[in-house]
């Protein structure tokens, strides 16, 4: 066995007359400019020894290869580009097998399509999820995976951009064998010596229902959102079954690289960056985190249910508490229909659910929380319960135990203070449902100690979490912005804006729904009672819309009482002309003469809102980089991802909306 280096990243060993190719670019062999010259490298070097009678590529490490290297997108190409890479693998004289031992994403899956087999290891998996970047692939994913597994399943995987597993992989036809012996490659190299090589491009699309065509480029497109590549990727892989592989490859690569030059791509390359630094904070570094698997969960109403169910799907053993025997075993019973619902959805296996269940106790009795590594209270928002729970736990839990508290509103390093050890409190603010909703805001009070803060982090990641580390202030991130961004669209709708105006503005803009059908989905009372709580303190300077007021003390709470901003009596939202008379009314009481508002100048007050409000949580210190406020607003509060966040459009594109 000799070994030769191709490249920084690439290099190959000969054994028993195959050249193994290993890409080794850690942390995930992103497809660098110096990979692709390694890869060419040692396909010539293959091709100039007689004694090679093929060439396997695989991976180093836990990753097959993940992608083309997204730090490169934006910056001047240089050669040779993963095209002709691909196009190298694909015309190789000799046979060229992938052995997939981990993901293959993107160009990764590009470049084991373009081998001449490919066998997946027990850990591989396969995805094009270039349309969460904005792009389409462009290196002929979109027409040679239609070749290798039909078009439907074609759309459906790249158009999703989801990810798939060895055996859903082997299924489809995508790869011809699972084994995580290195000798199946080889021996499938040997067996292809006689015959010619089957060349995925060359490969007939095969022929497709197309009412089942039609209905996998309905499901994908239903999901865009107004967004531009995954209708692109869609027409594209249509196009395979049209045109020959050379006019679909270069409509492909013109596609991709003017999308990849997009507003849209760049959002989403800014979220997929944004994402991998949140919760980094420098000053956590080389900090270890404490270890956590019991965690008590004070309360199981909604919010403490879905804690407790992402807790126990993280593998945790949970320890719930509640008041009475009584509800003790209704929070047992909550939580065990949560689990349900995700084994029926199809989310959960029964198995899973069980092992789940069998690591639940919900007592009545809080000194069941002394074994717990952390507890996470979801009691009433209310300062004075929270306290007095905190100070009573402080004398059941252990020294080293850490105490979380979910308020939304109030302020914790007053919870904290309460305590005999206020440095091991933090927040850990989940968004309802909890077990499905992906942000959780990781509060770093005045006296949290900096390796409690990394455990509640790593315990948000643990969950599967996105963690956003914010500090002290009323309302955090989220809510903060969120209250000025109300406030904004109560001050047109003051002006002359309908709500029914506002909330279609939001909706063309990406948002899933408007604000004003967001307030009466979560209720409007609890902002009222805020509001109330509020009035001895407000500046009386500072102006206030008595609208949600009106309409709170009519008793239009909201969807639950069917009837809020709009009406629901009939099932449906509809726009109630008492509302549109209240509005009235309450304009005139001012003196307003309503006047016209445009779609552009709705949405545009409302995104500078939200930035203003932001710049200021940033000059207070409250959160760390505009990315971690762009990504508490796309997760926890509809905010249309491919738009970027309202930081980053505030950036990239001024006042446009
Ligand atoms: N290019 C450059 N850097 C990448 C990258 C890529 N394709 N994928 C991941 N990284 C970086 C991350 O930014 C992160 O960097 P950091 O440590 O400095 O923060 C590091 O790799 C580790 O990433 P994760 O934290 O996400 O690691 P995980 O182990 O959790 O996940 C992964 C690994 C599943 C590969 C995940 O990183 C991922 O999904 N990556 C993106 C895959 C992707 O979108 N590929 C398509 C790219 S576009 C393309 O291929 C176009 C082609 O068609 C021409």
């Amino acid at each position: 066995m000799s070994a030769t280096r191709f490249s920084e990243s690439v290099t190959g060993s000969i054994k028993d007359s195959v050249l193994v190719v290993t890409i080794d670019n850690p942390p995930v062999n992103a497809i660098s400019a110096d990979v692709r010259q390694g890869l060419i490298a040692a396909l010539d070097h293959a091709a100039a020894h007689g004694m090679v009678a093929g060439v396997v590529i695989t991976g180093a490490g836990r990753t097959f290869v993940g992608g083309a290297d997204i730090k490169e997108f934006g910056k001047p190409p240089v050669g040779p580009t993963l095209p002709e890479v691909i196009d190298r693998i694909e015309s190789f004289s000799k046979p060229v097998i992938a052995a997939i031992n981990g993901a293959a994403l993107g160009g990764g899956c590009e470049i084991a399509l373009a081998c001449h087999g490919r066998i997946a290891g027990e850990k591989a998996a396969f995805g094009m999820p270039e349309v969460k970047l904005g792009i389409v692939p462009g290196a002929g994913g979109t027409q040679r995976l239609p070749r290798l597994i039909g078009p439907v399943a074609a759309i459906d995987l790249i158009g999703s951009g989801r990810t798939i597993r060895a055996e859903e992989a082997l299924a489809l036809g995508l790869v011809d064998g699972v084994s995580e012996d290195p000798a199946t490659a080889a021996a499938l190299i040997r067996a292809m010596a006689a015959a010619p090589l089957r060349r995925t491009g060359m490969i007939a699309v095969p022929v497709a229902d197309p009412l089942a065509v039609e209905a996998a480029a309905k499901k994908v497109l239903a999901k865009a959102r107004g967004q531009a590549a995954p209708a692109e990727a869609v027409r594209l892989v249509r196009l395979a079954g049209d045109v020959d592989l050379k006019s679909g490859l270069a409509d492909e690569r013109a596609t991709f690289i003017r999308l990849r030059d997009s507003q849209e791509a760049a959002a989403l390359r800014h979220v997929f960056f944004a994402e991998r630094s949140a919760g980094k904070a420098d000053k956590l570094e080389g900090i270890a985190p404490r270890k956590i698997e019991t965690v008590g969960i004070v309360g199981t109403g909604l919010m403490g249910t879905g804690i407790a169910v992402a807790t126990l799907i993280a593998g945790c053993r949970v320890i719930g508490v509640e008041q009475t025997a009584d509800a003790a075993v209704k929070g047992r019973e909550r939580i065990a229909a949560t689990l349900d619902k995700s084994v029926q959805s199809g989310r959960l296996s029964a198995a899973v659910r069980d092992a789940c269940l069998a690591r639940l106790e919900v007592a009545a009795d809080a000194n069941a929380l002394a074994a717990a590594d952390l507890v996470i209270e979801a009691v009433f928002d209310d300062l004075t319960v929270k306290t007095e729970l905190f100070q009573r736990l402080d004398g059941i839990v252990r020294p080293d135990a850490i105490l979380a508290t979910n308020t939304s509103y109030l302020d914790p390093d007053l919870i904290a203070a309460a305590t005999a050890r206020p440095d091991r409190v933090v927040g850990l603010h989940f968004f309802s449902p909890a077990n499905i909703m992906r942000l959780v805001e990781v509060v770093d009070c005045k006296a949290t100690a900096r390796d409690v803060l990394a455990s509640a982090l790593a315990f948000a990641k643990r969950l599967g979490k996105l963690a956003v580390v914010c500090g002290v202030t009323e309302g955090f991130i989220g809510n903060r912005i969120y209250s000025a961004y109300r406030s904004e669209a109560e001050y047109m709708v003051e002006d002359g804006a309908q709500p029914e105006q506002v909330d279609a503005a939001l909706e063309a803009y990406g948002f899933p729904m408007g604000i004003f059908t967001v307030n009466d989905m979560a209720g409007l009372e609890i902002a009222w009672a805020r509001r109330k709580r509020q009035a001895a303190t407000r500046d009386p300077g500072a102006r206030y819309v008595e609208i949600a007021d009106r309409l709170c003390e009519a008793g239009r709470f909201g969807r639950k009482t069917g009837k809020g901003w709009y009406d629901y009596s009939t099932g449906d939202k509809v726009v109630d002309p008492e509302v549109t008379a209240l509005i009235a009314a309450a304009r005139a009481a001012r003196g307003i003469a309503p006047r016209n508002f445009s779609r552009e100048e709705i949405v545009g007050r409302l995104l500078k809102a939200m930035a203003d409000e932001g710049k200021a949580l940033l000059a207070e210190g409250i959160a760390a980089s505009a990315g971690d406020i762009d990504l508490v607003m796309i997760n926890g509060y509809g905010f249309p991802a491919h738009k970027g966040g309202p930081m980053f459009v505030a950036e990239t594109v001024g006042k446009a909306a």
